[in-house]
């Protein structure tokens, strides 16, 4: 299959950025053999949401020398660059992303490092398997990471949370790369991070983190894991999403906002307001980027008419 068929919501006049065969081949001269080199490469495939177009160039670095050659090669000719992790935070729309996409995917960068209570665990590495780490060797305290389906890189760049904890919280070190491609290990307190937010990671790259645990016995963690599985398959939708559409606004949680609103099965295309929670978009299988947006579009119409509310978005939108 070609990659232009593996999209074909993708409109039609899309011209890729015209460095990106300069970086493509110069790229494929100098990585090594570790590397992933993907020209237009299905973005939809790559989140959870499964909607949006292609990026022109997607490469998987091998390991941290390879990452930050790539780097400074797209910086050196013009060609722009971000890094997704999982997907599960990011609308791409349909006409797919322009310039490069980083992915920290091979196994160099999903390694964790155990010295009791500090687990260091590169980008790469799924909460889950962190949270399952921490659960083999009696550590408490991570347990809200575990359903959270993303990575530590996207945790990091998000200070992703739930249950009234966030990521933040239990770092110790931050390492990052800068723009230049050198590698920084820091005190996570330098970092200044909020709710849903830590805009160091606008240009610095998460290569990994410090997480400290709590030392407790793994039969108490496991208890801990199961009653929150059983709370947020109760309370969230396990349809294709991008978790919370919205941040939470300081009035009222977007999820009951919405329901008051009687926004739930809302409907544009294959895009639903989720039944099980109001602040979840979820795909029915047919979506695109522009019934989702859409919706988003619908649904802060009304709060802003009908409760003077601004809701403004979690999920972070990418592309054109
Ligand atoms: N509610 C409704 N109707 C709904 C949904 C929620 O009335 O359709 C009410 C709930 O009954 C509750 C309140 O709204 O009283 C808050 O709902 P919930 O407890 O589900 O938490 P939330 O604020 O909607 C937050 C995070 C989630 C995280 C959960 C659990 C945000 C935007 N969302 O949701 O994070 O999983 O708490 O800790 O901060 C995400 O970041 O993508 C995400 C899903």
């Amino acid at each position: 299959m070609s990659p232009d068929a593996a999209s074909p919501e993708v409109p039609a006049g899309i011209r890729v950025h015209p460095r990106v065969g300069d970086l493509e081949a110069t790229l494929r001269l100098a990585l090594s053999g570790e590397s992933l080199v993907r020209a237009k490469e299905s973005l939809a495939r790559r989140t959870t949401l499964r909607v949006g177009g292609w990026a022109d160039l997607l490469v998987e670095p091998g390991h941290e020398a390879d990452l930050a050659c790539v780097v400074v090669e797209a910086n050196r000719l013009g060609v722009p660059w971000r890094v997704l992790g999982r997907g599960s935070n990011v609308l791409v729309r349909d006409g797919g992303v322009r310039g490069l996409v980083i992915v920290l995917g091979r196994p160099a960068f999903a390694v964790i490092e155990a010295a009791s209570p500090l687990l260091r665990c590169g980008a790469g590495v799924r909460l889950n398997a962190l949270s399952a780490e921490a659960r083999r060797l009696g550590l408490g305290g991570l347990e809200f990471l575990a359903g959270i389906p993303g990575t530590v890189g996207g945790a990091l760049r998000m200070n992703a949370g739930a249950w009234n904890a966030m990521t933040f919280e239990k770092l110790e070190a931050v390492r990052s790369m800068g723009p230049d491609g050198s590698v920084m290990e820091q005190p996570s307190g330098a970092i200044p991070a909020a709710y849903r937010r830590c805009d160091f990671f606008r240009e610095n790259i998460a290569l990994g983190g410090v997480f400290r645990g709590e030392p407790c016995s793994s039969r108490e963690v496991e208890a801990r894991l199961d009653e929150l599985n059983r709370r947020r398959w109760a309370t969230q939708p396990a349809a294709p999403s991008a978790g919370c559409i919205f941040k939470n606004p300081s009035v009222i949680p977007a999820g009951r906002l919405v329901d008051e609103l009687g926004l739930k099965g809302t409907r544009i295309g294959g895009a639903v307001v989720s039944d099980v929670h109001g602040n979840f978009i979820v795909n029915d299988g047919q979506a695109t980027a522009r019934d989702v947006l859409g919706l988003i579009e619908l649904i802060r119409r009304r709060a802003r008419e009908e409760r003077g509310v601004e809701l403004e978005t979690e999920v972070e939108i990418i592309g054109e």
